[in-house]
């Protein structure tokens, strides 16, 4: 294996916590058969010996035969049997490593209990080839439809979805059980997951049991996901309410997760069946044209876009004010950046090259730039510069010319402050990438009617039910259509 896949190993003491928060050791020693099927270098089967080891409990083959480690890493492998001879005196037994891809090769046998910790990766950022041939596995498990799919908005896959959904199917006994160290997304990711949250493996159900979330507790250093550990069970229809357990200082405190609306929804997060039951309805009228969206993404080119000051050497009509964290904090109506768009305000296409060139200055800029931009990366956008030309942008269309826009802090933020912006001097704002989200809106009563609507308090509460406070999806344009479709389908 060239690319090492989500190789983040986990600390024995935290293998060790989870296998005695579901007493998986004892189900070991009653006989059950376990396997790490993303073992690594195997923390989790080294962690069952040690508290053998710790209970004085002498290990006979009959033990060691019901343990199991599947790695695609073989060098990972080596390290664990070097380890268990150093460390306990014990050749592992052979015939019970396998080092393979457990998502594209079978295996032959059933296991009563999985563990471990499978890798954490977005789809995007797999390797190009590996990708290609993972795609058909992301469509059979139905994590994605179909493969345009996949290069749009579910390139945020984790492939912990697929290896979660391969493994439960594949490797479990009927009504076995996995427990696993997981990132949070697959049960908060709005687009991403949801078809992870169709609970449904290989053609058998499977259902939640428990999750305990992280929120203190550096159980992975550096990882910047948001994570948590839980139980589920095969061969079981997924019910709601689950118990659904966040670290509290030293405490682990109990609340309940149940889908928005739909059984594939991101899960809220409350505290009991009544505050799941008490939310109001919006009313809250918006047309197809004005779907919620994510602000201009230059695609990595930030610095041929973007200024600090407005730059007198191109032309006014093309540079827009672009929205930063002071129009919240300070309300000040006074630009902290601006935005180069090269396209037609009145249809928000781009403009092509012969009306570029009727404008030396911008011609020469983008000229000046063009390597640079020819070298984004992304297959949307090279998609769209195929089409149009190098000096495209993503998240530019119509709306984004719309005279107001509702808009609001959509990442990292823990309160939703939706603000009308209009224009300088004929311009109008623009939001910036993932950080900003908006509404466009024609007319101005209806933005500030809109804007008023939106600050029902339930939406905020519903926004932090949906546990995104402080997180990179805290108000994302997704998220919000859907908390708006629970009246109006958009
Ligand atoms: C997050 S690490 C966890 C390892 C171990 N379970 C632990 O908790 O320390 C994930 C492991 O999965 C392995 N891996 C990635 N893709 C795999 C695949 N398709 N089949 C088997 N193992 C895979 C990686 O090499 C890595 O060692």
């Amino acid at each position: 294996m060239k690319t090492p896949i989500g190789q983040v190993f986990t600390p024995t003491e935290w293998a060790e916590w989870l296998i005695n928060k579901w007493h998986i050791f004892d189900a070991w020693m009653d006989g059950a058969e376990i396997c790490d099927p993303t073992a690594g270098q195997g923390a989790f089967i080294i962690a069952l010996l040690n508290i053998a080891r710790n209970h004085q409990i002498p290990l006979t083959p009959k033990h060691l035969s019901r343990l199991t480690l599947i790695e695609i890493d073989p060098s990972l492998i080596d390290n664990f049997k070097s380890f268990v001879k150093q460390d306990f005196g014990i050749d592992f037994p052979p015939d019970q490593l396998f080092c393979k891809d457990i998502i594209m090769h079978s295996h032959d046998k059933k296991y009563d209990i999985l563990i471990g910790n499978p890798p954490w990766v977005n789809f995007s950022d797999l390797p190009t080839a590996y990708k290609t041939e993972l795609k058909p596995y992301f469509i059979q498990e139905g994590l994605v439809q179909d493969t345009q799919k996949l290069l749009l908005g579910s390139s945020r896959t984790d492939i912990a979805a697929l290896v979660i959904k391969v493994v439960l199917g594949k490797l479990l006994k009927e009504k076995g059980q996995g427990y696993f160290y997981l990132p949070t997304s697959l049960f908060f990711g709005d687009g991403a997951h949801s078809g992870f949250r169709d609970y449904q493996a290989n053609k058998r159900g499977f259902s939640i049991d428990t999750v305990y979330e992280f929120t203190n507790t550096e159980v992975f250093e550096g990882i910047q996901k948001s994570y948590c550990c839980g139980k589920i069970q095969i061969d079981s229809q997924q019910t709601f309410p689950i118990p659904y357990f966040r670290e509290m200082g030293e405490n682990w405190d109990e609340h309940i997760a149940s889908p928005l609306k739909y059984p594939n929804d991101p899960w809220r997060i409350v505290k009991n069946t009544e505050e799941l039951n008490s939310t109001d309805m919006f009313d809250i009228h918006l047309t197809p044209d004005q779907k919620p969206r994510q602000g201009v993404n230059t695609c990595g080119a930030n610095n041929v876009f973007i200024f600090d000051d407005k730059p007198s050497h191109l032309p006014d009509e093309y540079l827009y004010p672009l929205t930063t964290k002071e129009i919240w904090r300070q309300l000040t109506g006074t630009p902290h950046k601006w935005i180069l768009l090269p396209y037609h305000q009145e249809t928000g296409k781009p403009l092509d090259w012969n009306s570029i060139s009727k404008h030396d200055t911008l011609m020469n800029y983008l000229q000046d730039h063009k390597e640079v931009l020819q070298a984004r990366k992304g297959t949307l956008l090279k998609a769209s510069m195929n089409r149009i030309g190098w000096w495209v942008l993503l998240g530019v269309g119509p709306y984004a010319f719309a005279p107001y826009k509702i808009i609001w802090e959509a990442y990292g933020r823990k309160h939703f402050n939706p603000i009308v912006v209009s224009d300088i001097d004929g311009q109008v704002w623009q939001a910036n990438q993932a950080m900003h989200a908006y509404i466009p809106c024609w007319d101005e009563n209806e933005a500030h009617q809109v804007r008023t609507a939106l600050e029902n308090p339930e939406i905020s509460k519903l926004l932090r039910q949906l546990n995104g406070s402080g997180k990179c999806n805290w108000a994302q344009p997704g998220k919000i259509k859907k908390i708006l479709n629970m009246k109006n389908a958009l």
